[in-house]
């Protein structure tokens, strides 16, 4: 097979090494403590808060098991997604995504400005789901996103929403240990996801010809609060590691989820917690399939570190940002390659 096409080569130092790091890995935190509603432990609470707390603070990333999302529901969802991706393109297309509604179907993604060897299908967690218009600062117009209707496989769309209602039910579990964690009261963070903007993306990942040339994701960080993800057996997400910099694969562990701490919390937690850098490597040989649930507060959300987190000697780092603004301004950048670099959390940072 040839080689790819240029607008999937990323520059020299962004290429990945296709030796792979597999030394010490992320954390994996067992969430049991909190599973069984009956039994408090408070003292098996406390270690749990705890280990939440060091892992967003040492690494941004976890794996959690005793998550109490059912196996068969997930199997079920992957199954759906694997009958999706499998139609011809022609099929697929029929629920793409539009210059109006970022849902559905499509397969030019852009990190960074390079296109990303993938394709993809988003579902919103709220539908209708309201954001502003356009991210100029003085429009204060608001529009609504709806969900495509697949018509294959059959049930992909009642799949989707039941699993959608677990991965919310985990998101506000882990946020709430999260806010403790950060010496907050449990609910802090609840009144910003009222009327969230989460979505759900199903990620299919072909062979590539050039793995060596190409990436399924660029590096990122990613913008909202939480992301909770699903991956297959096959591997190939990999994530910077604090400590020395080096990309580390993150080993596929079977029924377990990925966690990472997003820009959000980054920033609610005045930089005490890390929105880690991560990618995904794509090789020659095995498709491979992921499911992140990302976990975004309402457009109207204004983000800033907390007021309890900020004081004399720990000043505010960050002006506040409007969260609508901030994604639409992102979603449009990458419906396109654009000339610009998108928008970042570091362009809000005080100096
Ligand atoms: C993403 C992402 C990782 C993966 O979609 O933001 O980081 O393993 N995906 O698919
Ligand atoms: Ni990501």
């Amino acid at each position: 097979m040839g080689e790819v096409d240029p607008a999937f080569v990323q520059e020299q130092e962004h290429r990945p090494k296709l030796s792979i790091i597999e030394a010490k890995g992320i954390p994996e935190i067992d969430l049991s403590p909190i599973l069984n509603h009956d039994v408090q432990n408070q003292s098996a609470i406390d270690a749990l808060v705890k280990e939440i707390g060091s892992a967003s603070k040492e690494w941004g990333f976890f794996q959690v098991t005793n998550h109490g999302v059912p196996l068969s529901l997930r199997q079920r969802l992957e199954e759906a997604s694997r009958l999706f991706f499998a139609q011809s393109l022609e099929e697929k297309k029929k629920v793409a995504r539009d210059e109006i509604n970022p849902t559905g179907y499509y397969d030019t993604e852009h990190t960074k400005n390079v296109r990303d060897w993938k394709e993809v299908f988003d579902f919103l967690s709220q539908d209708p789901t309201f954001v502003p218009l356009n991210s100029d600062e003085g429009d204060d117009q608001v529009i609504q996103w709806s969900n495509p209707s697949p018509p294959y496989p059959p049930q992909f769309r009642a799949i989707i929403e039941e699993y959608l209602e677990e991965m919310e039910k985990l998101a506000y579990k882990l946020l709430e240990l999260i806010a403790l964690s950060l010496g907050l009261e449990a609910k802090r963070f609840e009144e910003f996801f009222k009327l969230q903007t989460s979505f759900i993306r199903f990620n299919h990942y072909p062979p590539c010809p050039s793995p060596h040339l190409a990436l399924g994701v660029g590096r990122h960080k990613d913008a909202g609060a939480l992301t909770i993800l699903a991956q297959d057996e096959v591997g190939g997400l990999e994530v910077k590691r604090k400590s020395d910099q080096e990309w580390v694969l993150v080993k596929p562990t079977p029924d377990a989820y990925i966690i990472n701490v997003g820009d959000i919390i980054q920033v609610w937690s005045n930089d005490a917690y890390e929105s880690v850098e991560h990618r995904v490597v794509v090789n020659s040989q095995k498709e491979r399939f992921s499911i992140p649930f990302f976990f975004f507060p309402a457009h109207d959300t204004e983000v800033k570190p907390l007021e309890e987190l900020i004081n004399e000697e720990n000043p505010s780092k960050y002006r506040p940002y409007n969260w609508g603004k901030f994604l639409v301004n992102r979603k449009s950048s990458n419906f396109q390659k654009k000339k610009a670099e998108n928008v970042q959390i570091y362009h809000y940072k005080i100096a």
